[in-house]
């Protein structure tokens, strides 16, 4: 039997079912996925019974692991090692955080509409997240299409854009959420970094907006102008007609293009429930300048 692919929404979400992630995936099957996850953006895998193993197993199917850790495991102990992010609210000895613990400040980041790992040299390509426990109310993932987005934008617009490169930085998201608490291993690892503002995604040739909250200033314009330029895209970006909001089950995968979709985690009572999540995230192929061929030189 081969997947059964179920749109959520028109072109941006989708359910893939008639699959198991926890065996060996055919060829012919991880071509269906792909195509899928090529036109949509965000796929969702209900009822998956996956451990860390199988996990990585599928993500690896799209490209390179990353591994390195944004935070110094000195400073913030992880539950897990490179591979996977954790994006629970649990400690490395698995109890629910403390109101003031370093985790926790950080994560509040990801509440910010964003992109993952934007602010890389390397940015991503995917982004695989397995939920094991959910919560009652609220914890919430919504996705916004940056594609879209681009799409309706009017042509003066577009050409504003075209060739501009923005600043994507870390300390740019954690400073608007609160965090400033970066170690100095961490400010050495995490310099900010170029980013064209329009991409083209190979897949589908379709263009797509790229901002998040990690991108700060755009080169070339005075920073409060470069500033209000990326609000006023996210804020555009974010509309609803824009964005689907996933609502968790247990055992459930999505895999979203970090390349075209901005994501962000609603609030729920995180001092009260736990919310098990693990992140596999998948690098792109190079940078987005090199990519669309613009020598950048900050
Ligand atoms: C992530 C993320 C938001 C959430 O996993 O990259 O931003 O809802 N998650 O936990
Ligand atoms: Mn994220």
């Amino acid at each position: 039997m081969s997947i059964t692919v179920s749109s959520v929404t028109p072109d941006f979400a989708a359910e893939i079912y008639d699959v198991d992630l926890a065996a060996p995936l055919a060829d012919a099957d991880f071509a269906a996925i792909a195509s899928a996850f090529w036109q949509y953006a965000v796929l969702i895998f209900p009822e998956q019974n996956i451990s860390q193993q199988q996990q990585l197993a599928f993500a690896e199917r799209f490209g390179p692991i990353e591994r390195e850790r944004t935070l110094d495991p000195k400073a913030t102990p992880s539950r897990f090692d490179g591979a996977f992010a954790d994006i629970s609210n649990l400690t490395a000895e698995g109890r629910i955080w403390a109101a003031d613990s370093r985790q926790r400040m950080y994560k509040a980041g990801n509440k910010l509409w964003h992109t993952d790992s934007s602010f890389k040299k390397l940015p991503s390509l995917t982004s695989l997240l397995y939920a094991s426990t959910t919560v009652p109310i609220g914890g919430h993932t919504e996705f916004a299409d940056q594609r879209a987005a681009y799409d309706a934008l009017g042509d003066g617009e577009k050409k504003q854009l075209e060739g501009l490169v923005a600043e994507h930085w870390i300390v740019t998201s954690r400073k608007r959420s609160g965090f400033s608490d970066f170690n100095q291993d961490e400010q050495r690892r995490l310099p900010p970094v170029p980013q064209m503002l329009v991409r083209t995604i190979p897949q589908s040739k379709r263009k797509s907006l790229f901002v998040a909250s990690h991108a700060g200033r755009i080169f070339g314009m005075p920073d409060e102008e470069g500033r209000a330029l990326i609000d006023r895209l996210i804020d555009h970006a974010t509309q609803r007609q824009f964005v689907y909001t996933h609502r968790w089950r247990a055992n459930e995968l999505v895999m979203w293009d970090n390349r075209c979709t901005m994501h962000r985690g609603t609030d729920y009572d995180d001092l009260r429930w736990v919310r098990d999540m693990r992140r596999v995230t998948v690098s792109d192929i190079a940078n987005t300048c090199d990519q669309a061929g613009v020598v950048h030189t900050a």
